[in-house]
C-alpha cells in the first residue's frame, strides 16, 4: 500500500438501517489503512456494495450492478488506473461462492459477520491482484465466527459526522431466532447476538459527546435484546432504555425493528416512565389472519397483537403505530386478506410498509403450495396501501392544532425554512433561522403537505 497517497473508498448501501450503520463502520475500519470516503464512484480505488437480501430479485440486482462496475473497472485499467471491488452484506452471505464464480472481477465477498476482518481481507485481495487472471479468485469470508464482531469494529468516532450529526443509529443486536417462514434474515444474519451493555452505553456516550441528540437502536429483532451487564446478568431492551436515559445530552431514543412476542412488561413500562423514549413504534404484524400468521410462523394471533397494542397505549396513550404487511402469502384467501384490512382498521397506523410476498430460496415459505397469482397480489397491495394512506393522512391531519417538540436538523427545502422530526417521526417544515438547527423546539402545527407537517415556531425549550 502506498502510505503517501490516500485511497478513495466508495460504498453503495442497499436496504435497511443496519446496513447504513455497517457501511459507516466499514469506512471507519478502512480509514487507518489510508482509505478516505468519496461520493464519486469514478474516482474510487475500492468500491464496496453493501447488499440487502430481503427484497425480491436481490441477487440479480447485485449481478447487474457488478456488470456496470466491470465496465468502469475496465475503463480505469485502460487509462493506467485500477479499482478493487468488494461485495458485502446479506447477498454476499447467501451467495458467496456463486458471486466469486460468476463475477471474477470481484476481489472480496464477505458477510455481515466478517466486517472486522475487512483490513485483513483487503491485504489478501491486494496480494491476489498480482496473480495470473486465470488463477485469481475473490477472497470469500462468509463464516459465522464465535468471536464478537462488535468488540473488533471501531466504534463511531467522536469527530465523525454520523448521519446529519444530530441523529445516529446504534446497533445493539444482530440476527434473529424467530424463523418467520418467509424471511431470509435468520439464514443471512444468523442467530441472535446482543452487544454487552457496557459497549452500548460507551458508544451512546461517545455519540452524545459528539453532539448526537437522538439515537435509534438497531437490530433485526431489536426488542429481543438481552445484553450482559458487568455482573453477567442479562439486561433487556426496557432496562437498557432506563440506563440510556441517564446519559447527559441524549434527548431522544427510538428502536427498530420489533417482534410482538418480545414486547415485554419492562419495555412497556419504559414507554410509560421515560419521556425521551419516542412514542412511535414499528411493530410489524404482517397479516391479520390467524391461519396465515400460523403459516408464517409468527407465534401470535391477531387478537394477541391487538391486546398488546392496548397495553402499550395504556402505558403511552399517544403512541403512534407503524407496521409491515405481506400480501399474497401462499394460501392467502380473500377472507384472510379481509382480516388483514380489519386489523389495520382496528390498529390505526401512522405509517406502514407493505410488500407482495415473494419466495426466498431456502426459506420454508418457498416450498409451500397455493402460491397466490401475481394479479391478485397487485390488487390486494393496492387496496391495503389505499387504506394505510388514508390512515397516514388522517394521522397527519390530527396533529394540526397541536404543539409538538421538533428536533430541528437541517435547512428546509425552501429558502428561509428549516426542517426536523416530530416525536412521531413525521417531517416538519417551518419558517426559521438556521440558528434553530441542533435543538428541540416547540412548534405549533398549522397544516400538512404531502407526507409532512407545516409548523410555526412557538418557543425554544432546549439550547
Ligand atoms: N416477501 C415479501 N416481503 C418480505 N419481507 C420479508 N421477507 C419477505 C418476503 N419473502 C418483508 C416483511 C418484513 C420486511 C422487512 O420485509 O414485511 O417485516
Ligand atoms: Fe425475519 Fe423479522 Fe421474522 Fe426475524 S422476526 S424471521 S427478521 S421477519
Amino acid at each position: 500500500m502506498n502510505e503517501a497517497l490516500p485511497k478513495k473508498l466508495f460504498i453503495k448501501t442497499y436496504g435497511c438501517q443496519m446496513n447504513v450503520y455497517d457501511s459507516d463502520r466499514m469506512a471507519d475500519a478502512l480509514a487507518p489503512h489510508g482509505y478516505i470516503p468519496t461520493q464519486e464512484i469514478g474516482e474510487a480505488d475500492l468500491v464496496l456494495l453493501n447488499t440487502c437480501h430481503i427484497r425480491e430479485k436481490a441477487s440479480e440486482k447485485v449481478f447487474s450492478e457488478l456488470g456496470r462496475l466491470k465496465e468502469l473497472q475496465t475503463e480505469k485499467r485502460a487509462t493506467g488506473g485500477d479499482m478493487m471491488i468488494g461485495v458485502a452484506g446479506c447477498v454476499a452471505q447467501a451467495e458467496g461462492e456463486e458471486i466469486a464464480r460468476r463475477a471474477p472481477m470481484v476481489d472480496m465477498v464477505f458477510g455481515p459477520q466478517a466486517y472486522h476482518r475487512l483490513p485483513d481481507m483487503l491485504a489478501k485481495a491486494e496480494a491476489n491482484r498480482h496473480m495470473h487472471p486465470a488463477l485469481k479468485r475473490a477472497v470469500v469470508d462468509t463464516d459465522f465466527p464465535e468471536e464478537d464482531k462488535f468488540a473488533h469494529l471501531p466504534a463511531a468516532k467522536k469527530d465523525v459526522t454520523i448521519g446529519r450529526g444530530l441523529t445516529a443509529f446504534l446497533t445493539v443486536q444482530e440476527g434473529c431466532d424467530k424463523f418467520c417462514s418467509f424471511c431470509v434474515v435468520p439464514y443471512t444474519r444468523g442467530a441472535e447476538v446482543s452487544r454487552p451493555v457496557a459497549q452500548v452505553l460507551d458508544e451512546a456516550r461517545r455519540l452524545a459527546d459528539a453532539g448526537v441528540k437522538e439515537i435509534t437502536l438497531l437490530g433485526q429483532n431489536v426488542n429481543a435484546y438481552h445484553g450482559e451487564d458487568a455482573s453477567g446478568r442479562s439486561v433487556g431492551l426496557g432496562e437498557l432504555a432506563y440506563l440510556l436515559a441517564e446519559i447527559p445530552g441524549l434527548e431522544r431514543l427510538r428502536y427498530t425493528t420489533s417482534h410482538p412476542r418480545d414486547m415485554d412488561d419492562a419495555l412497556i413500562a419504559a414507554h410509560r416512565d421515560l419521556p425521551f423514549l419516542m412514542p412511535y413504534l414499528h411493530l410489524p404484524v404482517q397479516s391479520g389472519s390467524d391461519r396465515i400468521l400460523k403459516a408464517m410462523n409468527r407465534k401470535h394471533t391477531a387478537a394477541e397483537y391487538l391486546t398488546l397494542i392496548e397495553r402499550i397505549k395504556t402505558a403511552r396513550p399517544d403512541m403512534a403505530m407503524s407496521g409491515d404487511f405481506i400480501v399474497g402469502f401462499p394460501g392467502e384467501t380473500d377472507a384472510d386478506f379481509e382480516d388483514t384490512l380489519k386489523i389495520i382498521r382496528e390498529t390505526g397506523y401512522a405509517s406502514a410498509y407493505s410488500f407482495k410476498y415473494s419466495t426466498r430460496p431456502g426459506t420454508p415459505g418457498a416450498n409451500l403450495p397455493d402460491q397466490v397469482e401475481e394479479a391478485v397480489k397487485t390488487e390486494r397491495l393496492a387496496r391495503l396501501q389505499a387504506l394505510v394512506n388514508q390512515q397516514t393522512t388522517a394521522f397527519h391531519a390530527s396533529c394540526v392544532g397541536r404543539t409538538l417538540p421538533v428536533l430541528i436538523e437541517r435547512v428546509g427545502r425552501m429558502p428561509g425554512q428549516v426542517g426536523g422530526r416530530s416525536p412521531y417521526l413525521q417531517a416538519v417544515h417551518l419558517e426559521g433561522s438556521t440558528d434553530l438547527i441542533g435543538a428541540i423546539h416547540e412548534v405549533d402545527i398549522i397544516g400538512t403537505s404531502t407526507n409532512s407537517l407545516v409548523g410555526r415556531l412557538k418557543r425554544a425549550i432546549a439550547a
